[in-house]
C-alpha cells in the first residue's frame, strides 16, 4: 500500500517536472528573441529600427535593452527552477538559480518601470498602468519568494514561487495570447496604437486572470503544489 502510494507520488512528480521543462522549451524562442533585441539595443549589433529606442535618450534605451536581455532569462529559468524545487534534488543549485532568478526579476521589473516612467508605453496611460502593476507584482513576488525561503517557511515559499512563475511567464503569455487572438479573429478589436478593446483587456489580461486562477486553485487545494 505504502509502496504503491510512493510510486504514484513519484510518477506525479515526474509528470510535473516534464511539464515544466516543456513549458521552458515552449518559451525559449521568445526568450531568444528578447535577448537578441536587448543585445542589439546595448550596441552588440546593429540597432533595429524600433519605437522603443528613442534618439538621444541613452538612459531609457539602456533601461529597455537591459530589461529585454535580462528578462529573457525569466520565462526559461522560472519553470526549470520550479521543477528543481519540486524534485527536492540538488538543493545548492536550486538556491543559486533562485538567487539569479530573483535578481533577474528585480532588474527586469526595474528596467520596464523606468522605461514606462521615462517614455511611456505605446498604448498610453491604460497600458502604462497595466504594465506598471505587472512590474510591481513581479517585484513583490520575487522578494516574497526569496524572503520566505530564507526564513525556511517552505509552504508559503512555494505559494509565492508559483505566483512568481505565473508572472515570469506573463511576458511570454502576452505574445502567445496576441498570437492566438490574431489566428482566431484576424486581430479584431486591436490596432497598432494598442487602443482597441482587446488591447485594453490585454493591458492586464496576460497576468491578472492567471493570477486569479492560481489563487482559486490555492484556496481549493491549500497543500498545492
Ligand atoms: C518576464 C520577462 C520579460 C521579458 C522577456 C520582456 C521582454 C520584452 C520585450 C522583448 C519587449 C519589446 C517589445 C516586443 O518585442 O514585444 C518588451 C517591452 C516592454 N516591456 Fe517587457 N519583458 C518582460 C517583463 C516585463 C515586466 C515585468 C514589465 C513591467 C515593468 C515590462 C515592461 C515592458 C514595457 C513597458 C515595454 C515597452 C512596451 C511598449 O511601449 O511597447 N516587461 N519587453
Amino acid at each position: 500500500m505504502q509502496h504503491s502510494l510512493q510510486k504514484k507520488r513519484s510518477k506525479g512528480a515526474a509528470a510535473k517536472a516534464a511539464a515544466l521543462v516543456f513549458l521552458a522549451l515552449l518559451a525559449a524562442p521568445f526568450s531568444y528573441y528578447a535577448a537578441v533585441f536587448g543585445i542589439e539595443g546595448l550596441g552588440g549589433g546593429p540597432q533595429r529600427d524600433s519605437y522603443l529606442f528613442v534618439p538621444g535618450s541613452a538612459w531609457s534605451n539602456a533601461a529597455i535593452s537591459v530589461h529585454m536581455l535580462i528578462g529573457a532569462a525569466l520565462p526559461v529559468l522560472a519553470p526549470l527552477q520550479m521543477g528543481l524545487g519540486l524534485s527536492g534534488r540538488l538543493p545548492a543549485l536550486h538556491r543559486w538559480l533562485g538567487r539569479l532568478l530573483i535578481l533577474a526579476a528585480c532588474v527586469t521589473a526595474a528596467g520596464g518601470l523606468a522605461f514606462t516612467a521615462w517614455q511611456g508605453t505605446i498604448g498610453g496611460w491604460p497600458m502604462d498602468i497595466g504594465f506598471s502593476v505587472y512590474g510591481l507584482l513581479l517585484l513583490a513576488a520575487a522578494l516574497q519568494t526569496a524572503r520566505l525561503a530564507r526564513q525556511g517557511q517552505t509552504a508559503r515559499h512555494r505559494r509565492w514561487a508559483l505566483r512568481l512563475l505565473v508572472l515570469a511567464m506573463g511576458s511570454w503569455l502576452y505574445r502567445v495570447q496576441y498570437g492566438l487572438w490574431a489566428l482566431a479573429t484576424g486581430g479584431a478589436a486591436s490596432n497598432p496604437q494598442f487602443t482597441g478593446g482587446f488591447d485594453l483587456f490585454m493591458n492586464a489580461g496576460f497576468y491578472l486572470p492567471w493570477l486569479l486562477l492560481l489563487e482559486l486553485i490555492l484556496r481549493r487545494r491549500p497543500s498545492a503544489p
